[in-house]
């Protein structure tokens, strides 16, 4: 199976960070801003895809509480059972992405915040393209990564061994591109976690649509 190892690597991390993520995470100006984002673009009752949905907040919260149906996937048993309980209106299931089965044109938004960081490239990319096509056309994909240009690197994230790939912010736009998206809005920041051992990191969020 592919990326197993990295699979269970990062169930493990976010298993033992819980909902100490969601608390560190918390004071995200840009990821409110960019649920505002998605919101507007939403019809009433939509269905959304949250991708590596974590504690379910604030995506899965923030999504269910403006009346849309939201299904959330993630691979740390930990994280889908905190999802669960915070927000009981979405659907949550303990999965990996990889593994997912999608249909074509069966979602109107997909979420990918901050979810893809433990995938090689290759499966990176194919999963993008996988999403797009899992949309609906006139769909929204917002994508949240840390854009380093990194592969395979060995850090510490909150006290946690991590194994991380990523790429520059222009090479992620061309990834999202060559998926048929269109970039419709950017914005690039600096995000100091709330976390004893944090310093300040790049987050790229990129607001795509299907035409
Ligand atoms: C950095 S956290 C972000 C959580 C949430 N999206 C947010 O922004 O608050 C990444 C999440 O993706 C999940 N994840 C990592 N690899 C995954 C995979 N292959 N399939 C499903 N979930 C995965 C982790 O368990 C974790 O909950």
């Amino acid at each position: 199976m592919a990326g197993e190892d990295d699979g269970r690597r990062a169930a493990a991390v976010f298993d033992a960070l819980g909902a100490t993520y969601e608390k560190a995470f918390a004071h995200s100006e840009a990821h409110r801003r960019s649920l505002e984002w998605l919101l507007g673009r939403l019809a009433p009752g939509s269905r959304v895809l949250d991708v590596g949905s974590g504690t379910g907040r604030p995506t899965a919260e923030t999504l269910t509480r403006a009346g849309h149906g939201v299904r959330g996937v993630d691979i740390s048993p930990v994280m889908v059972e905190l999802a669960a309980r915070q927000v009981p209106g979405a659907v949550f299931d303990c999965v990996d992405v990889r593994e997912l089965p999608l249909d074509e044109d069966s979602f109107h938004a997909v979420c990918v915040y901050f979810s893809l960081l433990q995938m090689d490239r290759a499966e990176q990319i194919g999963l993008i393209g996988r999403l797009a096509r899992a949309l609906l056309p006139g769909g929204s994909l917002v994508f949240a990564t840390v854009p380093l240009d990194v592969e395979g690197v060995d850090a510490v994230f909150m006290g946690q061994p991590v194994r991380v790939t990523s790429f520059a912010g222009a090479d992620l736009v061309d990834v999202v591109r060559g998926a048929g998206l269109t970039v419709l809005a950017e914005e690039n920041t600096l995000f100091t976690l709330d976390h004893p051992e944090a310093g300040p990191e790049p987050h790229l969020f990129l607001h795509c649509g299907k035409e």
